[in-house]
């Protein structure tokens, strides 16, 4: 093994270990520089020419008959990844994401199964209201990771994601800025939480581990 790769494999060991540590301790974390800066831009990257080609949807709420567009509640786009069909950078984010999952089930017995992920993009504008990520009839959808994809963010383009960390006290929040090669993480039966507009379009990775039905 090389140098590089085996310091690349130190550092996602010792994420790793931070996420399972947020996880187990209050159910959330947050990490920064989750993949390098590169493989974040050529994700960007692909995220907009994917939508400049017409492959993103209206993203909709609910599942199977469930289903609906529901543009009151979300007006964002998504393209599912097809693991099969992955890019380099796709295929670094699901590797990633797998000896993720992996971590996590030993530690904490989680039993995760799968990832399922897309790319989303929120026009400037757009806004997912407050939800949680477990559909009504299923609780399939276990951990719930966004990895943003967004160069040069600051404060004033706004576009945070709002948790809500006590559902019992809506005052107690914890607000996250979409940076690029930020990896945010949580137990999807926990925390209700929203989007907030963005003065500029906003792209993510978005996903959960899930478990099996
Ligand atoms: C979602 C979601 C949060 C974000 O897609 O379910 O809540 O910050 N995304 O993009
Ligand atoms: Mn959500």
């Amino acid at each position: 093994m090389s140098q590089a790769a085996g310091s690349a494999d130190a550092r996602a060991e010792a994420l790793h270990g931070l996420i399972v540590e947020g996880l187990a301790d209050r159910g959330l974390a947050i990490i920064d520089d989750f993949l390098p800066p590169k493989r974040v831009a050529e994700l960007a990257a692909e995220a907009r020419e994917l939508w400049a080609s017409g492959d993103f949807q209206d993203a909709g709420i609910g599942q199977g008959g469930n289903f609906q567009h529901n543009a009151t509640i979300r007006t964002d786009q998504i393209r599912w990844l097809n693991p099969a069909a992955a890019t380099p950078a796709q295929g670094c984010f699901l590797a990633t994401l797998e000896g993720l999952r992996l971590v996590i089930n030993r530690a904490l017995f989680l039993g995760l199964f799968e990832f399922e992920g897309h790319f989303a993009r929120y026009p400037a504008g757009a806004y997912y209201l407050k939800h949680l990520d477990q559909f009504r009839d299923t609780d399939q959808r276990v951990v719930s990771l966004i990895l943003y994809l967004n160069a040069a963010w600051s404060e004033a383009d706004g576009g945070q994601l709002r948790l809500y960390t006590d559902p019992s006290d809506e005052s107690r929040q914890e607000l996250v800025l979409p940076i690029g090669g930020r990896l945010v993480c949580f137990l999807s039966d926990r925390f209700p939480h929203e989007v907030l507009p963005a003065r500029r379009e906003r792209l993510s990775l978005t996903g959960w581990f899930r478990r099996r039905e």
